[in-house]
């Protein structure tokens, strides 16, 4: 059976300021895609969130980039602004960069992961979530989960996953793409998306059967619109189990709270803290960046789920270490690393200083 998993997300509206999203906002959507599910157009739904980010999962027949799927979640998100600005939450409809739908929501502002499969005898998929950071995030853990033998032992001693996976990565700078094969290029492979601020792995693919085993999300709203508009809190989809990792082999590489950019007025990294969705609630200066996992069985495209992956104890460590960096990492207050090289930086003051403090520049001899 094929079945179209689609994962679509925008910040609608924060509460309070741009810490989590408000429960009518999400209970609007879940009216929307309901209607939908009621008209056919939908196998199955789960509305939930991320901190200040709205996350519409769909199971569909649509196929990808389906003009009928993504007027269904672009209309949802323009009824939950509605809500949003009825409730004067902070920054509605944020992330909704043009007044009218054009057939596809790719460039439009909201995030974007999708995948069309044959749904396997037992398909377990994982949607990651996350907020404060950039679509880059998911280089180092897709590295992880599907490249690297000391995370994934799959990859040494499971006969179906023994040849690897290719990587398609995009040059989100040049709009260019290129694929590599794991393990035999790993090192070109790590010379590109090691610098996840131009590089982003978009999909991953098994090279035993050539099915998608992963899907994220590459929009980068800032570079879309041109000037800082809102965040690419970016979502990815990862298949599991049998030919693919495992579950365990797909949530370990999170145990490392990675360094990312898009902390505090997208302008800082910070560790990527893994959490339990009720408590992806960043407050602390705006952050640090959480990353949610919902875990699904599907079932004819229907969701047998979520469970809350990141609700697992086994993280409580990773959480408490990330708070140890977060630390750290604030102590270097407006000091790069912690600020964000110049040219990536979303906030800046640079052109109005270089004007004004021009004359005073001198040459040095
Ligand atoms: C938003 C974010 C926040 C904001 C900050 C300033 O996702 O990361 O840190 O950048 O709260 O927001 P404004 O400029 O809207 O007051
Ligand atoms: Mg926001
Ligand atoms: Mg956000």
């Amino acid at each position: 059976m094929h079945i179209t998993l689609s994962l679509i997300k925008a910040d609608i509206g924060g509460y309070v300021g741009h810490s989590e999203s408000h429960p009518n906002v999400l209970a609007k959507a879940d009216e929307c895609l309901a209607r939908a599910k009621g008209d056919g157009l939908l196998i199955d739904y789960h509305v939930t969130k991320c901190g200040d980010d709205l996350q519409l999962i769909m199971t569909h027949q649509q196929g990808e980039d389906s003009e009928k799927i993504h007027k269904l979640a672009w209309d949802t998100f323009i009824e939950g602004t509605e809500v949003a600005k009825s409730l004067k939450l902070y920054g509605a409809g944020q992330d909704l960069l043009s007044d009218a739908f054009s057939g596809n929501v790719k460039g439009m502002g909201p995030g974007v992961a999708e995948m069309e499969i044959e749904e396997r005898v037992s398909e377990t998929v994982i949607m990651f979530m996350a907020d404060k950071t950039s679509a880059g995030a998911w280089n180092l853990p897709l590295y992880k989960m599907f490249a690297d033998p000391f995370n994934t032992i799959g990859l040494v001693i499971a006969p179906n996953m023994h040849s690897g996976f290719t990587f398609e990565v995009h040059d989100v700078k040049e709009h260019k793409k290129i694929s590599l094969n794991t393990p035999e290029e790993m090192y070109d492979l790590l010379s590109f998306i090691g610098a996840p601020s131009r590089y982003t792995v978009k999909a991953v693919y098994s090279r035993e059967t050539g099915e998608i085993a992963a899907v994220s999300s590459t929009q980068r709203l800032a570079l879309i619109a041109g000037r800082y508009v809102g965040k690419d809190d970016p979502v990815c989809i990862v298949r599991a189990q049998a030919q693919f990792p495992a579950v365990g082999e797909v949530m370990e590489p999170f145990t490392l709270p990675l360094l990312v950019e898009g902390w505090m007025r997208g302008s800082h990294h910070g560790p990527l803290m893994p959490v339990a969705i009720a408590d992806s609630t960043p407050t602390r200066f705006d952050g640090p960046p959480r990353v949610t996992a919902a875990g699904f069985q599907l079932s004819g495209g229907k969701l047998i789920g979520p469970r809350d992956m990141f609700a697992d104890k086994s993280f409580d460590a990773v959480r408490e270490q990330a708070n140890q960096i977060a630390d750290y990492m604030r102590r270097h207050g407006p000091f790069e690393p912690h600020r964000l090289p110049l040219e990536e930086m979303e906030y800046t003051t640079m052109p109005e200083l270089m004007e004004k403090l021009a004359d005073r520049f001198v040459d040095l001899d």
